[in-house]
């Protein structure tokens, strides 16, 4: 099919959404820079993944011919256990990308609007605009979430914010009682995804 015949076929919002650029892999940056490289760009491990992880990995190697339980109900038995939550509350994605975008089209429709800010991960407002509603800006305070004003930004059409703690690529963090004020006034009907992403790493 013709471009401009695939681009009529997409919904307007669609064609205004400009896809994630991800970090150049190290492969690349090698064969740019003609010598080797270490990546520093997406925070990634530099000591490797867990000896235990490549153990389990290799252990199931055996079993991909087969479709895996879709419910992941036994990772998500242990994981409740250790949050101290009922199962039912752990959904788990490839990666926190997928939860990201999976609250946004769970909740969203053209007729609302997300608010994040404007120095955010990337991922949420492509989330938002990918649903067709509008995703809104706020301006941060220091490099980190300003969320008196991103509570000011609400309006009747809002249904979701997204905001990280601590944040990336900023680096910075907001105060726990900070975050308590902010969901205490907010209206009910306002969802915020609160993503702890950086959490360990911090
Ligand atoms: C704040 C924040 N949340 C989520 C993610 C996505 O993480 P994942 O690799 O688990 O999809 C990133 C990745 O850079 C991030 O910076």
């Amino acid at each position: 099919m013709k471009k401009s015949i695939v681009q009529g076929l997409l919904p307007s919002w669609a064609s205004r959404i400009h896809p994630y650029v991800t970090g150049k892999p190290v492969e690349e940056v090698e064969r740019d820079l003609g010598h080797s490289a270490r990546k520093l760009a997406s925070n990634e491990n530099p000591y490797g993944p867990s000896p235990r992880t490549v153990v389990a990995i290799e252990r199931s190697l055996g079993r991909i011919h087969l479709y895996p339980d879709s419910s992941v109900h036994e990772l998500r038995q242990k994981l409740a256990g250790h949050q101290g939550v009922g199962i039912n509350q752990v959904i788990l994605g490839a990666g926190s990308s997928e939860l990201i975008h999976l609250a946004a089209r769970a909740f969203l429709s053209p007729v609302d609007e997300g608010l994040t800010s404007e120095s955010a991960f990337p991922i949420y407002c492509l989330a938002i605009s990918e649903t067709g509603a509008a995703a809104r800006l706020v301006t941060m305070r220091d490099m980190t979430f300003d969320l008196a004003a991103i509570r000011r930004a609400v309006t009747h059409r809002t249904k979701i914010i997204f905001i990280a703690n601590p944040d990336n690529p900023t680096g910075t963090m907001f105060p726990t009682r900070e975050l308590l004020a902010f969901l205490n006034d907010l209206p009910p009907r306002v969802m915020v995804v609160l993503d702890e992403a950086y959490y360990d790493y911090a």
